[in-house]
Parts: C-alpha cells; sequence; structure tokens
C-alpha cells in the first residue's frame, strides 16, 4: 500500500489511519500562533485525544493531549524512549546526545546524579537574596520611565543571567547566548538554525577546554570534572550535557515570564489577590505554570503499542502536548479557569518521570521573585496602547515582545 501523502507531500506512515491525519500546525501554524495557550487547549473539543499530524519545521508525530495518556507516556521509558526524542540539527559523523534527557534509564541516572545536588529546592532557595537583588535592580532601571519592553527589560535578562552565573558562564556574553538560544529554538529557516548551531558548538568546546584549565563552582566544571562511578565522562558526554543545559535552561523561564505577565497585565483584580496573598504565592506560581507551560515531551516508540484503540508501531514518534495536557477536563475542573486555589494535582509543566525538569526548583523560584518583586514595585500596569502581541513558532511557547505602560 502507498503511503498517504499530507497537504505538504511528506509521507505519513501507512498505519496511521486516515481519518487521524489531522494536521494542526503545532508550534506553527496560524491558529496556533494567534493564540497558542487557547488553541491548545481547545483541541479537547475539537480532536480525539490521539490523532497524527505533520510539521514541516518538526517531526511528524502522534500528538497526546490527554492527561492520563501523557503521564502514562513520561513514566514509561521502556516502551516511549527519549532517543532521537529532539529535534536539533547534529552532524552525523559527531553526533552527541543531548544528556541526560536523551539517555534511558537506568544509565540515565548516573548524569543526572552529577548535578541534581546542585539544583535541590535547598540549595535555589540559597540563591533568593541574590535574584531578589537583580529582579530589583533590573526594575530599578526602568520604573521611572513609566512603561518597559519588558521581555528584553526583565524577562530575558533576570532569568539568563541567574543561569550564565549557575553555569559559570560570562554575564557579557548574554545577548550572544540569547541570540544563538533564540536561532536554534525558534528559526524557521533551517540555515539560521543550523549556523547557530556551528557558532553555539565552537562557543562551548573552547569554554569546557577553560573548565578544564580553570575549575569553578560551577555546573559546568561540576560535568567537566564529575566523575560519576569512578570515570570521567568521555569529551562527547560532557559536550553533549553542556549543550542540553544551555538549551533547557535559556529560553523557558524567560517565555514562562513573558507568558505571565501578559495576563497579569489583563487581569488587574488577579494582581490586587496576589499581591493580597503572599502566602499563597506557591500555589499562584504553579496554577500559572498549568496554564503557561512552554514545551513539549517528544518520545519514540521502542515496540508496538495500543493507547485508547489507536495502534501506534515501533519507531513512531509521539508528541505530548504538555499544555493540552494541563488543560484537560478530566484532570482539572473548568481548565480555563485559573483558580490560585485549585485542588492540588502534579501539573505537567516539567513534564514527569524520570526526565522531569532539572530546573524545576529554580524555574519556580524566579517565577515566585518575579510576581512578587515586579507587582510590589509597579502593581499597575497594563499592555502598552496599540500593542499587537506576536508569538514566536517553535518548541518553547511564548511572546515575542510585551511593551508594558504605567
Ligand atoms: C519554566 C521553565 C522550565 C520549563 C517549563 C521546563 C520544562 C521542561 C520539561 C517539560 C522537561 C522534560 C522534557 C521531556 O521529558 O522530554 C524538562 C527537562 C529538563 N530541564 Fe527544564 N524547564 C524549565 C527550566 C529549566 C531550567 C532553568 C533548567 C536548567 C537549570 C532546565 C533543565 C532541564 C534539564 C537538564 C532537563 C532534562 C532532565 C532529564 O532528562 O532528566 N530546565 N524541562
Amino acid at each position: 500500500m502507498a503511503a498517504i501523502q499530507d497537504s505538504d507531500n511528506r509521507a505519513i506512515p501507512t498505519h496511521v489511519p486516515a481519518e487521524l491525519v489531522l494536521p494542526i500546525g503545532l508550534t506553527e501554524g496560524p491558529e496556533f500562533l494567534a493564540a497558542p495557550h487557547a488553541f491548545m487547549a481547545s483541541l479537547h473539543d475539537t480532536h480525539p485525544p490521539i490523532f497524527y499530524s505533520t510539521s514541516q519545521h518538526a517531526t511528524n508525530a502522534w500528538m497526546l493531549t490527554k492527561y492520563d495518556d501523557v503521564c502514562f507516556v513520561l513514566t514509561h521509558p521502556k516502551i516511549f524512549t527519549t532517543q532521537g526524542a529532539t529535534p536539533f540539527p547534529r552532524d552525523p559523523k559527531n553526533y552527541f546526545y543531548m544528556i541526560p534527557l536523551e539517555i534511558d534509564p537506568p544509565e540515565h541516572r548516573k548524569y543526572r546524579g552529577m548535578i541534581d545536588p546542585m539544583l535541590t529546592r535547598n540549595a535555589m532557595a540559597a540563591l533568593e537574596g541574590s535574584i531578589r537583588e537583580l529582579a530589583s535592580r533590573l526594575i530599578d532601571n526602568f520604573i521611572e520611565k513609566g512603561g518597559c519592553e519588558f521581555t528584553t527589560d526583565f524577562g530575558r535578562p533576570l532569568p539568563v543571567s541567574v543561569f550564565l552565573g549557575l553555569m559559570g558562564l560570562p554575564q557579557q556574553m548574554r545577548d550572544t547566548f540569547v541570540g544563538w538560544a533564540v536561532g536554534l529554538l525558534h528559526a524557521q529557516d533551517r540555515k539560521i538554525a543550523e549556523s547557530c548551531m556551528r557558532e553555539t558548538v565552537a562557543y562551548l568546546h573552547t569554554v569546557i577546554e577553560e573548565k578544564t584549565r580553570t575549575p569553578d563552582e560551577g555546573l559546568l566544571s561540576a560535568i567537566v570534572h564529575g566523575k560519576p562511578e569512578g570515570e570521567p565522562l568521555t569529551a562527547q558526554e560532557i559536550f553533549g550535557f553542556t549543550f542540553f543545559l544551555f538549551i533547557a535552561g535559556l529560553d523557558t523561564v524567560f517565555a514562562t515570564l513573558n507568558n505571565v505577565f501578559l495576563w497579569l497585565a489583563h487581569n488587574p483584580d488577579r494582581r490586587q489577590a496576589i499581591l493580597a496573598n503572599p502566602d499563597n504565592i506557591d500555589r499562584t506560581v504553579d496554577e500559572l505554570l498549568r496554564v503557561y507551560s512552554v514545551t513539549f515531551s517528544g518520545r519514540t516508540l521502542t515496540q508496538d503499542y495500543e493507547m485508547r484503540g489507536v495502534k501506534l508501531k515501533k519507531g513512531d514518534k509521539v508528541t505530548c502536548i504538555l499544555p493540552a495536557a494541563n488543560y484537560d477536563p478530566v484532570a482539572f475542573e473548568n481548565p480555563r479557569e485559573v483558580n490560585f486555589h485549585r485542588p492540588r494535582k502534579p501539573v505537567l509543566a516539567f513534564g514527569g518521570g524520570v526526565h522531569s525538569c532539572m530546573g524545576a526548583h529554580l524555574a519556580r523560584l524566579e517565577m515566585k521573585i518575579s510576581i512578587t518583586e515586579f507587582l510590589r514595585r509597579i502593581p499597575d500596569f497594563q499592555l502598552k496602547q496599540g500593542a499587537r502581541i506576536e508569538y514566536w513558532p517553535g518548541g518553547v511557547v511564548g511572546p515575542k515582545t510585551l511593551p508594558l505602560s504605567w
């Protein structure tokens, strides 16, 4: 039987039933880009729980939107491997794995164990004072101006500066790193992504050499000098680990903050509620992470497997649409309502299972500090008059710019 062709003439495996081929333009189509979270929430009304979508810039894959299905996939790595699950272009002659994401258990534990202790809740709590100071300094720069471009004046510099500090990377490289990360994560032109990849790779090799000669207290040094199970990592492993941390840590908190502050700009009464309930800030952050999750989990099937009567085959790709799972009405009552007193239930913004996010404590802390410091200093603000919000295409979802005024 000939393979079905979708509208872009890309092959769809023959075992995928034609009625389940429902391309949604995830991360790239006009409906998604117009209002990504509303679009992903609406998939529960418009699409079956499992369907197959094609992509111009990422991979064709089965799409999963239900909370329970996503939890199942993330907690069954023997069936759903992370190998080959990220879309980054790599030189096949010099291939490296994104560590720890692309390593399955039990080997995966070895890598996580190297730096998990440096990213625990307690380790991050020790940074609270310095992150608050940084937030305050950033706000000092624009508070008297009556407005700011939130993404570049606050949303970007805060998490990126903290991350560079943690990694032991130079602060003066901040804008260059950001440029590379944007090219890698959002460029729709493969040539741009590849050129950013080359520059990032060359830079990281230099910095790894530096840390080899001159160790410090940062994460990168811990990777370069670590000896899990008594042996140092190979050069390829060190590189893959460093590269993945760089990708994972630079854009995600930024995108989350931009989404959240756009929502805050539109919801003055909820800003008041947050200010009036400082003790509820952790739940507030969790609820905002639920409604504004920014990324996805990709997996590849290691065997044939049937889910909800749909036959998936070995080698098929699966995309867990985490933002959609967080809007599953079966898991969360009135999922579109932002409710800071919602009954507790793990949100999937940081994934789940063995690969759940290593930066989650840091991300939560940065969100908590950003929200409380900004609202304390600037309780009333709105979207600048006439501003039009556009979203980045790509695997980390957030607005490109966010002009605020007060
Ligand atoms: C709000 C911000 C963040 C979000 C929404 C987020 C989201 C995620 C998600 C969904 C995963 C799981 C991917 C998968 O299962 O396929 C993940 C993994 C990961 N994240 Fe984050 N992340 C954030 C911030 C960070 C930061 C700041 C760092 C670095 C300090 C980081 C480092 C990692 C690493 C290393 C993994 C891979 C863990 C493993 O494979 O064991 N993340 N993140």
